[in-house]
């Protein structure tokens, strides 16, 4: 009976890892480090955000006041390049889409998958900035992924660890709801 009992919880052990691996491996872990697609155009946030010295919040812009950060719609771009560098390969990519009413099929880089409830406003609002998660967005010629967005590095944070320190609700609910 007992050798009984033990197979159970050994075999129950066995379901609960292999569920959590499928889980982490399929149904959509977060995004990795280091993650840099190509983009259907070449987007430079050095210039628009240190040149031209544009807000965060001009493209992503419900980043304070949603959990959604947002992304610009191909008339918030248009609005300077129905005229600007009209004539340049990248800006003729963007008119193009323009011209087709359609979106610009950005690649999504950070995602955290759907368990995991992440609410952009929250942070911002309590003066995280843009930069402490998503690393120095202003010099990269090419958007990667900087953190890892992985479980400890959010309760790392919420812990109070991180520099400058923060301190949030660490409770699994406030996460897994
Ligand atoms: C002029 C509009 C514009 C401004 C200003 C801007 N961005 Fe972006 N951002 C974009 C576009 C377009 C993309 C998608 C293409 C790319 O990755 O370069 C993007 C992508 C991103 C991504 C990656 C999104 C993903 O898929 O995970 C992050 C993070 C980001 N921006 C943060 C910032 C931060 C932080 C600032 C301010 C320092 C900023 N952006 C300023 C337009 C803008
Ligand atoms: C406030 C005006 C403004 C907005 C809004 C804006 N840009 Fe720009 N962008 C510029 C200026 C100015 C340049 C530099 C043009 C030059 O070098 O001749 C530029 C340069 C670029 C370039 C580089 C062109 C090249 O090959 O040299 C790309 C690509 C680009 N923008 C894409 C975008 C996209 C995509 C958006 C929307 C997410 C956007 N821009 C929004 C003003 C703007
Ligand atoms: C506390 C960390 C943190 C802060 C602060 C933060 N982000 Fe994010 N950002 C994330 C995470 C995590 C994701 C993935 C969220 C998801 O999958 O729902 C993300 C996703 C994004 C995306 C991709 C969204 C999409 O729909 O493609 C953009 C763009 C972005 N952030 C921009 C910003 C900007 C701009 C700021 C500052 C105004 C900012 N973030 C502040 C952690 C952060
Ligand atoms: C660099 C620090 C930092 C990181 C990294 C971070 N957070 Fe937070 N988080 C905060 C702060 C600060 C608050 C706001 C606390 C407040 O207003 O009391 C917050 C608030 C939240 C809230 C709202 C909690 C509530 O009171 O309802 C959720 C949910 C949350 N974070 C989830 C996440 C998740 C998921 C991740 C990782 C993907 C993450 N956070 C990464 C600092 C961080
Ligand atoms: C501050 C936010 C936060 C808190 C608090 C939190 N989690 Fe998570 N959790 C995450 C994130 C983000 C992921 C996704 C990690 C990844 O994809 O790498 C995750 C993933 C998981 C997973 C899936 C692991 C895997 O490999 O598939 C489990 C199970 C889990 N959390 C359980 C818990 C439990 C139990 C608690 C409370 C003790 C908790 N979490 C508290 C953010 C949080």
């Amino acid at each position: 009976m007992a050798l009984r009992r033990k197979w159970l919880t050994v075999s129950g052990f066995i379901a609960i890892a292999a569920a959590a691996t499928m889980l982490s491996a399929f149904s959509g872990a977060s995004t990795s480090q280091g993650f840099s697609p190509e983009q259907p155009v070449h987007f430079p946030h050095p210039l628009h955000v240190q040149t031209l010295k544009m807000n965060c919040l001009y493209c992503h812009f419900s980043a304070n006041k949603s959990p959604d950060p947002g992304m610009p719609a191909v008339a918030t771009c248009m609005g300077c390049h129905a005229l600007v560098a009209a004539n340049k390969p990248e800006i003729m990519k963007l008119a193009a889409y323009w011209n087709k009413k359609q979106p610009v099929p950005w690649v999504r880089m950070h995602k955290v998958p759907e368990y995991v409830h992440f609410p952009h406003m929250s942070h911002v609002n309590a003066g995280v900035s843009c930069q402490t998660c998503h690393g120095p967005i202003q010099n990269m010629t090419q958007v990667y992924q900087y953190s890892s967005l992985n479980m400890g590095w959010c309760v790392s944070c919420h812990i109070g660890q991180s520099n400058p320190p923060f301190k949030a609700r660490y409770d699994c609910a406030a996460c897994h709801y």
